[in-house]
C-alpha cells in the first residue's frame, strides 16, 4: 500500500518527523509530497524543504520526497497511492482537515484519508511558530531535526546580512 504524505515542510519540524517515522511502518511505501505553490509565501524554496527532508527521512528505506502542482489527489494517482497521511495535533486542525479529505473524497472517491494523532510531545509546534520564536531569538532545540536548526542559522544570518547591506 501506498501513501502519501501531503504538505508544505516549510520547514519540516519533528513533529512531521514523528508521523513519518510512524507511517512508514504502516504502509509499503511512504512518500513525503511538497505542494509547489507560489501564491503562498515560504521561508524555504521548495528545492531546499526537499533537500532537508531527503537528509532526515535517509533512514527509513521505504520514505521518498517529492514536489507537485495542482490537485494532490492528481498526484495521488500518478503515483499509484490509495492512501492520503495527515497528522491532527489539536480539535483546531479537526475542521480544516475534515473539509480538506471530504473535498478529496469527492474527487477521489478510491483515495482515503488515514489520520494520525500527533505525539503529545510535538503537538504543540508548527512550522509556523518554530519560524517565528526563531527569528524573535527563541530557543527552538527539539522542535526541528539538527540539520533543520542549522539551515534556519544560515537563513537567517543571510536575511540579516542583505537587510544589513
Ligand atoms: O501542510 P499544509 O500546508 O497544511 O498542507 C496543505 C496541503 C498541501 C495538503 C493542501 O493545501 C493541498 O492538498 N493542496 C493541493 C491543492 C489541492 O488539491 N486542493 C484541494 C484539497 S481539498
Amino acid at each position: 500500500m501506498i501513501a502519501i504524505y501531503p504538505g508544505s515542510f516549510d520547514p519540516i519540524t519533528n513533529g512531521h518527523l514523528d508521523l513519518i517515522q510512524r507511517g512508514s511502518r504502516m504502509f509499503d511505501r511512504l512518500i513525503v509530497s511538497i505542494l509547489r505553490n507560489d501564491a503562498k509565501q515560504a521561508l524555504f524554496s521548495v528545492d531546499d524543504r526537499m533537500e532537508m527532508l531527503r537528509e532526515v527521512v535517509a533512514v527509513y528505506p521505504n520514505v521518498t520526497v517529492d514536489s507537485f502542482e495542482g490537485l494532490l489527489v492528481e498526484h495521488a494517482a500518478a503515483q499509484g497511492a490509495s492512501v492520503l497521511l495527515r497528522g491532527i495535533r489539536a480539535i483546531s486542525d479537526y475542521e480544516y482537515e475534515l473539509q480538506m479529505a471530504l473535498m478529496n473524497r469527492r474527487l477521489a472517491p478510491g483515495l482515503e484519508t488515514v489520520f494520525m494523532m500527533a505525539n503529545e510531545s510535538y503537538s504543540f509546534i508548527s512550522s509556523r511558530l518554530v519560524k517565528e520564536v526563531f527569528g524573535l531569538g527563541g530557543d527552538i532545540n527539539g522542535l526541528v531535526p539538527p540539520s533543520v536548526e542549522e539551515r534556519l542559522r544560515r537563513r537567517m544570518a543571510n536575511t540579516k546580512r542583505k537587510a544589513q547591506s
